[in-house]
């Protein structure tokens, strides 16, 4: 089977004072439809630069990278919007929900940028709240509601253009064991009845079991040996 992301020797570096920091250095590997990859290494190692550079909101310094057939490295700012927008969810660990913005508002922004009317985004909004069981809380804001809910309100809001993958950066890391658990498991639903692709980066290797896939960085490096 064709792979749907192909990564072959990326690198990333930054000209600093002090000399050249490599966050990524010689990346190169396959992920499939439907695959759940973890990603881990200490602090540092280069986790949230790769996640930032398959998603396309930072570049790589050299290496290609091919979504499907589409060529990530050379596309323009404007094909890397689009492809965000109809392939890429994205979830954070402080959550990053507007504070000024109910759930049902947060979980809407991505269609208004699709162009969706606001009946659609609401009726589209209202049931991606309603999978992830916060019927009763679309009006609440954030600051209303605990963290693990608030995880699942950016959750649904990197749902709800229905992406072919998901990034998330340490998403159980700002929440107590059983939300975690919670979320975990609510990570793998998705990835099983929805296909979606997952890519998860997390310190935690309980975590990192819910992957098919582990990856695991050191100074940029994959490092697959235990
Ligand atoms: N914009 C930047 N400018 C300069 N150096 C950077 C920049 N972004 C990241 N780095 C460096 O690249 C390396 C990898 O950073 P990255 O954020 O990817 O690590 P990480 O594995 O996500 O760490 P953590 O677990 O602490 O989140 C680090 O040494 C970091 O200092
Ligand atoms: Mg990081």
């Amino acid at each position: 089977m064709k792979p749907i992301l192909t990564v072959q020797h990326i690198a990333k570096t930054y000209n600093m004072r002090d000399g050249i920091v490599y966050a990524l250095n010689d990346v190169s590997f396959n992920i499939q439809k439907g695959d759940f990859v973890s990603i881990t290494g200490p602090s540092g190692s280069g986790k949230t630069t790769l996640l930032l550079t398959l998603s396309g909101l930072i570049r790589p310094t050299s290496g290609e990278i091919l979504f499907e057939n589409q060529n990530l490295v050379n596309a323009s700012d404007k094909e890397l919007a689009e492809f965000r927008k109809k392939h890429v969810g994205f979830v954070m660990q402080n959550f990053s929900l507007i504070p000024y913005m109910t759930a049902i508002q947060n979980v809407m922004i991505p269609l208004g940028l699709n162009g969706k009317t606001s009946s659609e985004q609401k009726t589209l909004s209202s049931a991606v709240l309603e999978m992830v069981g916060l019927e009763n809380r679309q009006n609440h804001f954030p600051r209303e509601l605990s963290a693990g809910q608030q995880q699942r309100v950016a959750i649904a809001r990197a749902l709800v253009n229905k992406p072919t993958i998901i990034f998330a950066d340490e998403p159980t890391g700002n929440l107590d064991p059983s939300l975690s658990t919670e979320i975990l498991e609510f990570l793998q639903t998705i990835n099983k009845d929805l296909n979606i692709t997952i890519m998860m980066v997390t310190h935690s290797p309980q975590a990192a079991d819910y992957g098919n896939v582990k990856i695991k960085l050191i100074d940029g490096k994959i490092n697959n040996k235990n």
